[in-house]
């Protein structure tokens, strides 16, 4: 099997990382939610030593995951556990931060409701949400390319992007924190309980 690869990945990984170091300061276990091809994974846990990165995914995307990790494994980093929100029981263990990295807009609304309503029911006090991708604002695109990826996300038959203002009213009691700018036109939006 070839290695799965995400370009993007290896474009925003450092950006991320940077805001992560800070977000992530005081937090012990990290649950990422849906891991794809691993990269973050591989690339985030060895720089953040003081903490336990938790991959997951779907299925169908472990292998690929696992393959990254074999090939850089890291003693805080874990396979993936199996959650498809809408689908799987929430993971067990308290995590004290979780991450997802472009997941809001392929998921169906309903799922990314899920999501948001799921990340705040399960981090305790204190805990942090680091959220990445593309969103609208107020409904506004960032840009004619986030609106024309967000048109063909839709006639694919996926969600497509979601607003700041909805996932902040579904992951009451959260707060939004901060808005950080990414290449490409993305954002991180941080979260704490
Ligand atoms: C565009 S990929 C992003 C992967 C990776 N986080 C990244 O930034 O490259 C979208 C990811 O969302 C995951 N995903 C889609 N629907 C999901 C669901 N209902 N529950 C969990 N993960 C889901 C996919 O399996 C896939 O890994």
């Amino acid at each position: 099997m070839n290695k799965p690869f995400s370009q993007a990945c290896e474009n925003n990984k450092v950006p991320i990382l940077q805001i992560l170091k800070s977000a992530f300061a005081h937090s012990r276990r990290v649950l990422e939610i849906g891991s794809g091809t691993g990269q973050h994974a591989v690339f985030f846990a060895p720089r953040l030593p003081h903490l336990i990165w938790q991959t997951s995914d779907q299925p169908q995307y472990h292998a690929g995951i696992l393959e990254w990790i074999s090939e850089s494994p890291s003693s805080n980093l874990k396979p993936p556990l199996s959650l498809t929100v809408g689908e799987s029981a929430w993971p067990t263990h308290t995590y004290d931060g979780m991450f997802t990295a472009n997941t809001a807009h392929i998921m169906q609304k309903h799922e990314t409701k899920l999501m948001m309503e799921q990340v705040s029911q399960h981090l305790p006090e204190g805990g942090m949400f680091c959220q990445y991708g593309p969103f609208t604002q107020d409904g506004v695109f960032s840009s004619q390319s986030n609106r024309e990826f967000h048109q063909q996300l839709i006639e694919s038959g996926y969600g497509g992007y979601r607003d700041i203002s909805e996932l902040t009213l579904w992951a009451e009691p959260l707060k939004l924190l901060a808005i950080n700018p990414m290449p490409a036109n993305n954002l991180l939006l941080v979260w704490q309980k």
